[in-house]
């Protein structure tokens, strides 16, 4: 998505608008998706990461406000996080974290724990922040229901004929229809409270160091939203035994090991969590993972517009991977349960 191909001229231009002149080399980095990411070399030697913004996705404007008001909040804390050296939208260039890592899935049951406890203090280091309140750079990002409604539109339309081939996954939705408002409705009852959260917790998006002060980074969607969001997410994709688009689905389950050191990671950090919010730690992985499946099903519907796609089918094999994670984790709904129960006291 929004990946292009740059002149040199175009980077030093952008460089040069940020202050920096004498870059020895540019180039591309890491393995996002979204941004257009470099890495810049200098004669000085020190080193830059630079990201042209996904201005297809992101409002360039609001995205620039909420970056630079939350790694300024986070310095006047003296909290690690990512240094704006410069923001000439949509070009920003940040200090390079060196001597930290990056994975892009998690491996063992430490690493699990990390990104957790990662970002456990990311939403605890954000707790204060004062008004106002940040911008929805995505509005409804995690609005279940909007997203069946997305659904439900897309079964009408049909517009690719797609309809009758994905009856089995279509029941599989309704039977799980009635949960889906659970955590808007907790939202919109106050309940559950609006928190600054992350919302992309990948573990590539937590720079590790080697003593453990590991960096959150990516904060492009760091907006108000639900801290279950966060952690839900965080099930979906590191309690997972396979890639998001595994063919072979008796390989992909939600790992109990890795639940538990996320689990263990998280509430270690996240003290700030109400009843409400714990209560619903478990159900929060089933949910997102089930909304992230939601989402698949309808963009295979609508003829694979919004995510990229490798072949035919693309979206539809994600789709698969995300209900049989959520099957997974009804299946050790309990035990899931009694875990989050003995990191609760
Ligand atoms: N400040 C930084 N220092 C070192 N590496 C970084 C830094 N920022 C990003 N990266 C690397 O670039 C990758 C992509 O950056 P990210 O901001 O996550 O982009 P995307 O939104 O495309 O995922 C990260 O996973 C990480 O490996
Ligand atoms: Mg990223």
């Amino acid at each position: 998505m929004g990946s292009r191909n740059y002149t040199p001229e175009e980077l030093s231009a952008a460089l040069a608008s940020m202050g920096v002149a004498d870059a020895t080399d540019v180039s591309r980095y890491g393995s996002g998706h979204i941004n257009d990411t470099f890495k810049v070399e200098t004669k000085s030697g020190v080193r830059y990461i630079l990201q042209r913004v996904n201005t297809d996705i992101f409002d360039p404007v609001l995205l620039k406000s909420n970056i630079t008001r939350v790694t300024e909040f986070l310095k006047s804390k003296g909290v690690k996080s990512l240094e704006v050296v410069g923001y000439e939208n949509p070009w920003r260039l940040y200090a390079f974290l060196e001597g930290y890592t990056s994975v892009d899935v998690v491996t063992d049951v430490r690493e699990a724990e990390q990104v957790a406890a990662a970002f456990a203090k990311f939403q605890n280091d954000l707790a204060d922040m004062p008004p106002p309140r940040l911008e929805d750079i995505i509005k409804r990002f995690h609005d279940t229901p909007d997203r069946l409604r997305q659904l439900d539109e897309a079964v009408a339309a049909d517009v690719k004929g797609r309809k009758a081939s994905v009856a089995k996954e279509l029941a599989f939705v309704d039977a799980r229809r009635a949960q889906c408002s659970r955590i808007v409705d907790l939202m919109k009852s106050g309940a559950i409270p609006e928190r600054v959260v992350h919302q992309d917790t990948k573990i590539n998006n937590v720079m590790l160091a080697p003593d453990g002060t590991n960096v959150v980074i990516d904060l492009d969607t760091t907006m108000p939203g639900s801290a279950l969001y966060d952690f839900g997410d965080m099930v979906r994709t590191s309690s997972a035994a396979a890639a998001e688009d595994e063919k072979d689905l008796s390989k992909v389950y939600s790992k109990k090991e890795y639940f538990e050191a996320l689990v263990k990671g998280y509430l270690a950090g996240a003290k700030f969590l109400n009843e409400a919010e714990k209560a619903n730690i478990a159900f929060s992985g089933r949910l997102l993972t089930l909304e992230c499946g939601i989402r698949f099903l309808t963009d295979y519907l609508n003829g694979d517009t919004y995510f990229h796609t490798s072949y035919a089918g693309h979206n539809l094999v994600r789709c698969h991977t995300q209900f049989k994670m959520v099957e997974s984790m009804e299946e050790q709904a309990a035990e899931y349960e009694a875990i989050v129960k003995k990191y609760s006291s």
